[in-house]
């Protein structure tokens, strides 16, 4: 069983928060953002997904050997709101086969510094007092993420540990999942493995290729995660999921009609070191920034 606290009053990490993260590497804050503030994320969204431009971009989602576009536009999304499509999205001419807003599967990399909304939700003190409260000395917030799982068609995430896509030496990453409508076994919540993180030490990293052009996906343990002993982590709209970047975790595919959006932050601790070679880069425009 993985304990849930109520969160509705959070002031600040009790020792019992801090000792089920530790534990068990996940803590489950229950309506620790009001549906308000997940419906201005929502609403915000929308907003965003019908002003993209999908013409310009259209070589971006190509099927036809738009390989290096797709990375340069992955790779590129660090300082940027850039939009990801499910794979069968578009056909052989790059043309969406249905609406923008039922073929989107995520929005990435810097909502939190460049959109307002999403830079006030990001930094509400309740969120700020949970990131210190848990151990992390100097904030970065480094990569938000809103994640559609649309119905009938979102995709399962195979399990994996967030480490694996930002590394800092020591290991710092520590996610922060934000569902923005009820996530449950049906429409593809979270699985985790409570515990693991104590044991697993990052299975993968991916990095920047040699030329820079693109990543590649590196083995460092070539042991499985384990399948026993993974439990759901249903989550109620407002539900707040802290976890340690070495907690490996993954969601089930949505075959239900509900769609389960979430949000995602990403933080690391500043004065760990950040190695040149992750795909994630910041320009001088536009650095990475704490909670203030
Ligand atoms: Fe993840």
């Amino acid at each position: 069983m993985i304990p849930r606290f109520n969160a509705a009053d959070f002031s600040s990490v009790t020792f019992e928060m801090k000792e089920a993260y530790s534990r068990d590497g996940v803590l489950v804050l229950d309506q620790m953002i009001r549906p308000e503030d997940c419906d201005a994320l929502k609403n915000r969204m929308t907003e965003m997904v019908n002003d993209f431009d999908y013409d310009s971009h259209r070589t971006s989602f190509s099927t036809i050997d738009q390989k290096h576009a797709q990375d340069q536009y992955f790779l590129e999304s660090g300082g940027d709101i850039r939009f990801f499509f499910e794979e069968d999205a578009f056909d052989d001419e790059g043309k969406l086969r249905v609406e923008p807003e039922k073929a989107i599967n995520k929005v990435g990399h810097a909502m939190h510094d460049i959109d307002p909304e999403f830079n006030r939700v990001s930094r509400l003190p309740q969120l700020k007092e949970l990131v210190y409260g848990l151990g992390m000395a100097d904030p970065l917030l480094l990569q938000s993420m809103y994640i559609f799982k649309q119905p009938h068609i979102g995709g399962e995430v195979r399990c994996h540990q967030d480490a694996t896509f930002l590394w800092t030496e020591p290991q710092t990453v520590m996610g922060l999942w934000v569902a923005l409508e009820d996530a449950t076994i049906s429409n593809g919540c979270l699985w985790g493995i409570p515990g693991a993180h104590k044991t697993d030490q990052p299975k993968q990293r991916l990095r920047r290729t040699a030329d820079d052009k693109g990543t590649e996906m590196i083995t460092l343990d070539e042991t499985p995660f384990q399948e026993t002993g993974r439990l759901p982590l249903e989550a109620p709209k407002g539900t707040v999921l802290a976890f340690s970047g070495l907690f490996p975790h993954l969601s089930g595919a949505n075959r239900s009609p509900k769609s389960r959006h979430a949000y995602t932050l990403h933080i690391v601790d500043k004065n760990a070191e950040y190695p040149e070679d992750n795909w994630l880069r910041r320009n001088d425009d536009l650095p990475a920034r704490g909670f203030d």
